[in-house]
């Protein structure tokens, strides 16, 4: 029937078009066009970061307006929210990674990038002191970066909260070497537990995962690392699956504590169903290389001692203070309240300095330590200061055109007067810029055996739902949100692979 070829005509098209769209998004990346040539006399925009917040920036930002230096000792942008997938293998950490010169090289501006840390930051003189802390460094590894403006965009770091034994003998998970020791550990405590005339105790011990912190970072890690239990080691090696155990220790009454009581329920019991254990209202008190030791409190209010042997131990307990943010609070007088970051003000701006403006995890803005927040607050300095460099130009063109009709006689004064208005009100409507609103979309995270759990805001209200189409949800949304089409693709890769041929259980 007619409305069959119809059908088939516009899948044809769709297909084609997706082909040629991808195919010309591919191309653009691998022949950038030639970049302006860089003018010392524009001001140097320093960005601190190739996170959440500095990347955002960047790729709205007008590049040929400013000298821009980007600085990092971190030379790509990772995209945080597929990273538990990356300790499992279900994805290549390469797949998550984008190369922060290619981001730099797709500008029209020429961008500068400096792989380094920025070990302070002198408000007065307006410079940035950097380190190049590398394993291969040259002669000059220490030196200064002058600014006329400043983003500060460095993160945060895991918080331990002081805890023996955390730093020496767990594994966090914020970064690509996180997940990849903690790939590699998992594995390694599979493999020992297999060998031959292991003990049983110590069979159970090393078979023994423990995860602390029940926010969304331990909950995602947990469920990952079950579906890698299940799917994989399972059937690989027998032997040993039933000994497997994952456990998530929390200090609060529930896990997720930032979504809806219905998801928290949901969360719970999805576990509960794939034999993943909670011990809320337990707090962790000390750490050795094979036990955590922590302080439950009972129903009745009293407390007890609990002990877990583990073998693999993942600490997931949120944020606290970068040096270089603590040591700048500390310079700045009106940043002496502060305590959970740089105080910003609703243009992002640090409080009681000139000229410095702090996005993500380091500022404090009022909102939740997110990505989400982090991009938003990204995108709005770019037009922050894209429109900052436009009222530059427009103020030089209102001077000109004044000094032509006060100094030229002769010259046409009433199409000049026109233009010099025309030019203050397209003037005024660029300074009319408004504070930054943070507008959030949801939070969703992944629980494990192929469920999610969402948030999503819905016109004025807020719509939660968990399960398999969640999940489909879940992961349509981060594919659409990855970096780039190189990574979309490598993503979309890893998932079908995985799905096909199963995990690569090597230890590298
Ligand atoms: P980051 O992205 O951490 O970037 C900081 C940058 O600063 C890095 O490039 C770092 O190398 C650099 N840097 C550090 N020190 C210095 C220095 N001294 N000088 C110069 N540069 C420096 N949020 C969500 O909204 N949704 C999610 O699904 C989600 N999932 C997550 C999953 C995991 C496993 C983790 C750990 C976090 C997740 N988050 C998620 C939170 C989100 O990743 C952070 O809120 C976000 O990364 C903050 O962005 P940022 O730019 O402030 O910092
Ligand atoms: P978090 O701060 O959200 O959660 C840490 C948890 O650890 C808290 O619930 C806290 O009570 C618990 N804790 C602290 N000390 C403890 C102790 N000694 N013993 C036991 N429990 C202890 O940290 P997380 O999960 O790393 O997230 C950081 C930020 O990143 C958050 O803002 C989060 O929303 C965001 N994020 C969002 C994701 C998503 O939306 N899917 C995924 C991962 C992170």
């Amino acid at each position: 029937p007619a409305v069959f070829r119809w059908m088939w005509r516009l899948t044809y098209v769709s297909v084609l078009g997706t082909f040629v769209y991808i195919g010309y998004e591919i191309y653009q990346d691998r022949n950038p066009e030639p970049q302006v040539p860089r003018d010392p006399s524009k001001k140097t925009l320093v960005i601190l970061g190739t996170g959440w917040g500095s990347v955002s920036l960047l790729k709205k930002l007008d590049t040929e307006n400013y000298n821009v230096v980007v600085i990092s000792p971190r030379n790509y942008f990772l995209f945080t929210p597929l990273l538990p997938s990356c300790t499992t293998g279900l994805i290549e950490h390469r797949s998550i990674m984008e190369p922060i010169r290619s981001i730099c090289r797709s500008k029209k501006g020429p961008v500068t990038f400096y792989e380094a840390e920025a070990s302070s930051v002198d408000v007065n003189r307006k410079i940035v002191k950097i380190r190049d802390s590398s394993d291969i460094r040259g002669d000059s590894n220490e030196t200064e970066v002058p600014y006329d403006m400043l983003v500060v965009g460095v993160g945060a770091e895991n918080a331990t909260f002081g805890i023996p034994g955390v730093r020496e003998h767990s594994c966090f998970l914020k970064e690509i070497g996180d997940a990849q020791q903690i790939r590699k550990k998992i594995m390694d405590c599979v493999e020992t537990a297999a060998f031959k005339d292991q003990p049983e105790a110590e069979i159970d011990r090393l078979l023994h995962m423990v995860v602390v912190g029940g926010g969304p970072t331990g909950v995602e890690f947990a469920g990952e690392l079950r579906d890698f239990f299940e799917d994989d080691i399972r059937k690989l090696i027998p032997d040993i699956a039933d000994r497997f155990r994952v456990t998530l220790i929390e200090a609060l009454p529930n896990v997720l504590p930032s979504f809806s009581k219905q998801l928290i329920e949901y969360t719970e019991s999805t576990f509960k169903e794939e034999e993943i254990a909670i011990h809320t209202k337990t707090m962790v008190k000390k750490v050795t290389d094979k036990t955590v030791e922590a302080e439950a409190s009972k129903p009745d209010g009293t407390k007890e001692s609990v002990v877990f042997p583990y073998g693999l131990l993942v600490w997931a307990t949120g944020n606290t203070l970068r040096p270089l943010v603590r040591d700048m609070m500390a310079s700045i007088p009106a940043q002496k309240d502060s305590r959970r970051g740089l105080a910003v003000n609703e243009y992002l701006v640090v409080q009681g300095t000139r000229d410095i403006w702090a996005v993500g995890d380091c500022a404090v803005a009022g909102y939740a330590p997110t990505a989400q927040v982090a991009s938003q607050e990204g995108t709005f300095l770019a037009r922050l200061f894209n429109n900052m460099a436009k009222t530059a130009e427009l103020e030089e063109r209102i001077q000109t055109l004044s000094s032509s009709l006060n100094l030229k006689p002769g010259v046409n004064s009433a199409s000049v007067t026109r233009e010099i208005e025309d030019t203050e009100r397209k003037l005024q409507r660029i300074k009319d810029i408004k504070p930054f609103h943070y507008s959030h979309q949801g939070s969703l995270a992944y629980i494990g055996s192929e469920k999610a759990v969402a948030d999503v805001a819905w016109f004025n209200g807020n719509v939660a739902s968990g399960g398999t189409m969640t999940y489909y949800f879940w992961r349509s949304a981060y594919l659409s949100m990855v970096f780039s089409t190189r990574n979309r693709l490598l993503v979309l890769n890893d998932w079908v692979k995985s799905k096909v041929f199963g995990r690569d259980i090597s230890r590298e």
